[in-house]
């Protein structure tokens, strides 16, 4: 590692690395202004236009939506057809920029890249005082960022894919289970399992006031307020036994996994699971090391670190723990038998149960 000679190869392979990050972050508040004055979707209603006629269909100035079409095109966002000089989306930019409903939406991502840059400065001064800043006193753009980032996720994978690897869950949900979502947010993933599961007693908590207030309202509007309870608590101070007990991707968010932990043993019916869902992680860093790390790694020190940290005990356990620190803080709470019962590129499933 004494080496000092620079190597013009690893140089331009740094350099290029890194005009690929530069271009995908000039991109972001494009993206959030095509998607908060509604350009996409415009876009994906009236077919292919030129710059003038999405100008009058939108209202908008002629000049920077060009600039914008050309910025987008360039990134393979919007399609240009060089013959008619017009510009369109595919059905597949439909899908990710325009659809908000639907399984491939992807647009909530950049909200979360603009809340992480909005929230620069106080990590900033976290980093000098080894303090934690509150989930509260972040970027509000990161509570609808997470919300809409995640949603997609839950409604492919939560009850089709990932709930089903708990044995038995769908039998008992069936029957009037009990499902308590610890860490809820915007109660996206409450609704879906309210939605799944019409006999099951379901309730949702989180910290964060905002947040449930918000949930209640989507519940609401759902038409789930009467299925849905949700109340403002930490994840060591709800009440009530549940036959399960979920933290989806908020567990390593607390100050005091362990004590979350202990509190849902505690609150949980002898046969039930805890279940944990989790960014994917390995348990050497090393091995995080790639598109996936450089995200979660990246979030995780602007969000998740500095949100842990506020709070009692503030472990820390960063959003690429991986299964094995997982699984000890399980363990430390009294669960005997806890195990990863699905992994995707993005998330993993833990079980934990007391026997
Ligand atoms: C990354 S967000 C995930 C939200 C939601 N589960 C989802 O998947 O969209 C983490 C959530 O954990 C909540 N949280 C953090 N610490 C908590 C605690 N000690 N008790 C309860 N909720 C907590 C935050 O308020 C936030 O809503």
């Amino acid at each position: 590692m004494e080496n000092k000679e620079i190597n013009p190869e690893t140089l331009k392979k740094l350099q290029l690395k890194i005009m690929q990050d530069v271009s995908a972050s000039a991109i972001i508040p494009l993206m959030r202004i095509g998607d908060q004055l509604g350009i996409f979707k415009k876009l994906s209603k009236i077919g292919e236009v030129s710059s003038n006629e999405l100008a009058k269909a939108t209202t908008l100035d002629e000049r920077y939506l060009r600039e914008w079409l050309y910025a987008v095109s360039a990134a393979g966002f919007v399609t240009y057809n060089v013959e008619t000089q017009k510009f369109l989306l595919t059905p597949e930019q439909i899908a990710v920029f325009a659809d908000d409903d639907g399984p491939a939406s992807m647009m909530g991502a950049y909200d979360m890249l603009t809340g992480a840059i909005h929230n620069e400065d106080q990590v900033k001064e976290a980093f000098k005082t080894g303090e934690g800043v509150d989930y509260k006193d972040s970027c509000p753009i990161c509570f609808q960022g997470t919300a809409r980032f995640f949603k997609p996720s839950y409604e492919k994978n939560l009850v089709t894919s990932w709930l089903p690897k708990i044995e038995n869950l769908e039998e008992r949900m069936n029957k009037g289970a009990s499902f308590a979502d610890i860490g809820c947010g915007y109660g996206l993933s409450t609704m879906i399992i309210a939605q799944t599961f019409p006999n099951a007693k379901v309730c949702g908590y989180d910290i964060h006031e905002p947040s449930i207030k918000e949930a209640e309202k989507l519940a609401k509007e759902a038409g789930l307020d009467k299925r849905i309870k949700y109340t403002t608590a930490d994840a060591k101070s709800y009440h009530g036994k549940h036959d399960y007990i979920a933290f989806f991707d908020c567990l390593h968010d607390m100050g005091d996994p362990v004590g979350a932990a202990k509190y849902a043993y505690n609150q949980l019916e002898d046969d039930g699971s805890v279940i944990l869902i989790e960014p994917t992680a390995n348990d050497k860093p090393q091995d995080n090391f790639h598109l996936f790390g450089q995200m979660y790694y990246s979030f995780s020190t602007i969000g998740c670190i500095p949100t842990s940290k506020s709070q009692e005990v503030g472990l820390a356990l960063g959003a690429q723990a991986g299964p094995s620190k997982l699984i000890d803080v399980l363990n430390q709470a009294g669960f005997k038998n806890c195990k990863v019962v699905k992994k995707n590129a993005s998330n993993m499933v833990i079980e934990a149960r007391k026997n």
